[in-house]
């Protein structure tokens, strides 16, 4: 399995954790990073399947974050110009899951990538900020996945979905 020391990648130590009311569910190394709490709707709301608004204003450029919507992890990333660019410059067709970064952002807000944090091989919690293209890294049997959450290596057959959401501002966006 290849993977990735921390010393390669400097910006995990960048990552913040954004608590929801289901924090519950964050594992050991999530832990390991700063928190920063959040006011959302209450754990039972938010279990229920309630839409979460997030405020994105102290993600800064190079951070991700992690909440929790219908007690799934999704990851919001602040992607840097070079993240995108990365993300741009590959030739789609020759994706694994072929589509276009375009199509999973949203227009006029393209340093923002929202997706849902579960591999698509099992269901593992992929890592932010690890692996071989800027993005995300499954440690459980080694799927690699790129700046704009699409498989680029390993056994996921498909890409991070990209759960429903809208921005509501410049800085904050609804989930569901
Ligand atoms: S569950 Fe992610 S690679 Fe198998």
């Amino acid at each position: 399995m290849t993977t990735a020391s921390s010393a390669d990648h400097p910006t995990r130590r960048d990552f913040l954790f954004v608590a929801t009311g289901a924090a519950a569910a964050v594992g050991g190394a999530a832990a390991l990073w700063p928190f920063v709490s959040q006011m959302n709707p209450d754990a039972s709301t938010i279990a229920a399947g309630a839409p979460i608004e997030v405020d994105l204003s102290p993600v800064a450029e190079g951070q991700d974050i992690k909440v929790f919507w219908r007690g799934k992890p999704i990851y919001i990333s602040h992607r840097t110009k070079k993240q995108i660019d990365e993300a741009r410059a590959v030739p789609v067709a020759s994706l694994p899951d072929p589509q276009s970064d375009e199509a999973r952002v949203k227009a006029g807000h393209d340093q923002w990538l929202v997706v849902i944090g579960i591999c698509t091989h099992l269901g593992c919690i992929p890592i932010a900020h690890e692996g071989n293209y800027d993005g995300f890294f499954c440690p459980c049997h080694g799927s690699q996945y790129d700046s704009s959450g699409r498989i680029r290596q390993g056994p996921a057959p498909l890409n991070l979905a990209v759960p429903p959401y809208q921005f509501v501002s410049d800085t904050k966006i609804q989930i569901g």
